[in-house]
């Protein structure tokens, strides 16, 4: 019996992939046919099944939308060389969605059943992972409060849902970034450890006011001093500084970036000293005068590497040279590009492999 034959499928009458425009995919802007659904009620989550993707009915009194308790993962398949299709690193994206879980107070969810949900359904859909360089299947999960009630509450229902869609590169060119001065992402004790939807819709509107000065993204900034680099919008943020790989550490208000936690990994392994440590504003500063801050880019699952250009410090635009295949960052995605697609070894058995018969 395979995966799929485990979990109820309800299938599309008939698929949408040929109205896809594989050359031009926009991130998120497409949805696969099928999506995974699975109830908690009654103090336990019950069985998922997969149907069509599409409408939901629901209750605008539903928890989820008064309350803020939602959460959500992001992972990518690819296909390999082979022939088959891996989905990088699912194990580490379930320990961090069961970790926002119970920062929500939401109920964890069994990694058998993560590891099925997500299976089956990329191999029904699996016509849909594309294979263009630098393209992916996103694959979305997303718990939310169900219980329509108006009285601030726990929630006693839940739904799980796990969506795909094929996307191409986050970006498409060096990023610009502002260090964020005023506004705050996260303090310490707070959710900005958690992958909950609230961390993002709090950072949209100073996002905007940076887009409007020609930024691309704000690099966030410690809640009490506005001193120390904590991450960008939707990536964590790395820096080659006097030699070696930089990034912040890890702290109630950072996110516990997979693709980060990868790269420090094979970072170590490929001969160049990693950092974990407090980065200042004043460390980025003497880095630009000194010539010795060479590179800085974001690193996620949705960005993958995405250089950046210029980081705007106090006010003032620092520019950072122009990225080359010589750069630890293009050496590094290529690497993670390699393992991901079957063409390096598989180490550290980051790869959760469907056979596609
Ligand atoms: C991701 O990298 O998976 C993210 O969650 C970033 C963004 C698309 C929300």
């Amino acid at each position: 019996m395979t995966i799929t034959e485990t979990i109820p499928v309800e299938r599309i009458a008939t698929s949408r992939i040929s109205e896809i425009d594989f050359k031009n995919l926009e991130f998120g802007k497409y949805i696969s046919d099928h999506m995974v659904v699975a109830e908690y009620r009654d103090k336990k989550w019950h069985a998922p099944v997969i149907k069509p993707y599409g409408e939901m009915a629901m209750t605008p009194a539903i928890l989820a939308l008064h309350y803020g308790q939602a959460v959500f993962e992001g992972m990518k398949a690819f296909r390999t060389v082979d022939g088959n299709i891996t989905i990088f690193r699912i194990y580490k994206h379930h320990q961090r969605l069961n970790r926002s879980l119970e920062r929500m107070c939401m109920p964890a969810i069994r990694e058998d059943m993560f590891v099925q949900s997500l299976h089956a359904l990329v191999e029904l859909d699996r016509a849909w992972v594309p294979d263009d360089e630098g393209s992916a299947l996103y694959i979305r999960p997303v718990v939310f409060a169900s219980e329509s009630r108006l009285g601030v509450k726990i929630s006693d229902q839940y739904k799980f849902v796990v969506m795909t869609s094929p996307v191409g590169p986050y970006f498409n060119k060096p990023i610009k970034v502002k260090v964020e001065e005023t506004y705050v992402r996260a303090a310490e004790g707070g959710t900005g450890y958690a992958k909950c939807a609230g961390n993002y819709g709090g950072a949209f509107y100073p996002t905007q006011l940076a887009r409007q000065q020609g930024y691309d993204q704000v690099l966030w900034t410690d809640a009490k001093e506005h001193n120390y680099i904590d991450e960008s919008g939707a990536m964590n943020v790395m820096f080659v500084l006097n030699g070696k790989l930089v990034t912040p550490r890890l702290t109630t208000a950072l996110l516990d970036g997979v693709t980060r936690d990868s790269i420090l990994t094979l970072a170590n392994e490929t001969g160049m000293p990693a950092e974990e440590r407090r980065v200042s504003l004043d460390d980025l500063i003497a880095g630009f005068e000194q010539g010795t801050l060479t590179e800085a880019f974001g690193a996620g699952t949705a960005a993958v590497v995405a250089p950046i250009a210029t980081i705007n410090i106090h006010g003032k635009d620092y520019h950072l040279p122009p990225v080359t295949d010589a750069s630890f960052q293009m050496r590094i995605k290529k690497k993670l590009y390699n393992i991901r697609h079957g063409i390096e070894p598989d180490k550290h058995n980051w790869n959760y492999t469907i056979v596609v018969k």
